[in-house]
């Protein structure tokens, strides 16, 4: 685990994958394994990174790019990129401070922390941290008075948006904290309650949305059709998800499955995506699918496993500096300018895997 780092992030790290190197480096063998790992063989991993390898550009030239504007929308505010820091449980684990250290990174750079029912130090504390436009992840583990005290208490902290995460009715089986007999301090007994969220419905939507008012975002959607029922409930935003490939196995790959639910959705509410995220121009391609904002998960991680939240905020701007080249070298000077003429399907020139977006890992961490 790390300690915010003493050196000058910036001047550390030059790229992506020294920040990756820097975190296998620093985070124990157990929590990586939990933090890289997914279900059982993994496909719906690697098919996340498939997926988005599948994907190439189409750039428009001569179009006067000395300005480009890397900001979007983000209900109803402005972030400096279209990225959410997505929920992470046991982030303390890989991280001194847990979801405390990601508000601050994120706080910092400007864009918003969606924080996790099962992270420590837990709602009030992190609300407390920092300053972030924040989002509340809950794992409906209890009965309805359950929910509306978390909803209560995540209004009262300053949380604007709400998130239920519905791709967890049976919890998988990873099978690399299984072979390394790593017992995770937050899941050493069955969790309480988790029979609610193997029974949780879209009744459950329908109460939730017919009590509260704000905004609800149903996280781990991966078809047409229950985008459509989402809608059919009222549910401000869509989140396509596989939970990084962490869940079901044998899953398409998100992006593979956001043009479907874009399409059915048509406008009518937000869709979010996540799933293997962890270059700028992966981020590009989601908006030019139709997505509004993209969860990023490992990637994240990984830089608040190298150096804290510096190392988140560093993650950040790296990010940043490559979404404003793809733009710029795709001839669009803002994000409100890209068209799904930008991106036409492509053989993979990758092979897919956890580590496939860093190709110049000097030392390729394990797999
Ligand atoms: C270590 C770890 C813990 C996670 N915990 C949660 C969680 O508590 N709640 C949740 O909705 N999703 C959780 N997720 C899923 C992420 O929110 C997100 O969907 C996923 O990480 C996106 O894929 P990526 O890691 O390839 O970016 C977790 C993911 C990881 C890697």
């Amino acid at each position: 685990m790390t300690a915010p780092s003493q050196l000058p992030t910036r001047e550390e790290f030059l790229t992506l994958q020294e920040i990756v190197e820097a975190a296998r480096r620093n985070v124990p063998p157990g929590p990586w394994s939990y933090l890289v790992g997914g279900a059982e063989t993994e496909t719906t991993v690697r098919r996340n990174r498939l997926a988005l390898d599948s994907i190439a550009f189409r750039p428009r030239v001569l179009r006067d790019m000395s300005k480009v504007d890397t900001s979007a929308p983000y209900l109803g505010k402005r972030m400096r990129l279209p990225v959410i820091i997505a929920p992470v449980g046991g982030l303390e684990s890989i991280v001194e401070g847990g979801a405390a250290a990601a508000a601050v990174g994120a706080a910092q750079f400007g864009v918003p922390q969606m924080l996790s029912s099962v992270c420590q130090p837990g709602l009030e504390a992190t609300a407390a941290a920092a300053a972030t436009t924040r989002c509340f992840q809950l794992y409906v583990r209890g009965d309805d008075a359950w929910v509306d005290d978390h909803v209560k208490r995540a209004v009262d902290n300053g949380y604007t948006s709400f998130c239920l995460t519905v791709d967890v009715a049976m919890y998988s089986r990873r099978e690399r904290d299984l072979i390394g007999r790593f017992i995770k301090p937050w899941r050493a007994t069955a969790p309480a309650g988790s029979s609610f969220q193997s029974a949780l419905s879209w009744d459950k939507v329908k109460r939730f949305k017919d009590k509260h008012s704000l905004p609800l975002i149903i996280k781990g959607i991966a078809t047409a059709e229950d985008a459509l029922i989402a809608l059919e409930h009222g549910v401000e935003v869509i989140y396509v998800s596989n939970h990084g490939g962490r869940q079901l196995d044998h899953g398409l790959g998100s992006t593979a499955v956001l043009p479907e639910v874009v399409k059915a959705v048509a406008g009518r509410a937000e869709v979010w995506v996540d799933g293997g995220y962890a270059r700028g121009t992966d981020i590009v391609k989601a908006i030019a699918l139709g997505a509004k904002t993209v969860g990023l998960g490992r990637i994240a991680c990984m830089g608040l496993g190298a150096a804290g939240p510096a190392g988140l905020v560093r993650v950040l701007e790296l990010l940043e500096d490559e979404v404003r080249i793809c733009l710029g070298l795709l001839g669009a000077a803002s994000f409100a300018e890209l068209t799904p003429a930008h991106i036409t399907m492509a053989a993979p020139a990758n092979e897919p895997g956890v580590f496939s977006a860093f190709p110049h890992l000097p030392s390729r961490p394990p797999s």
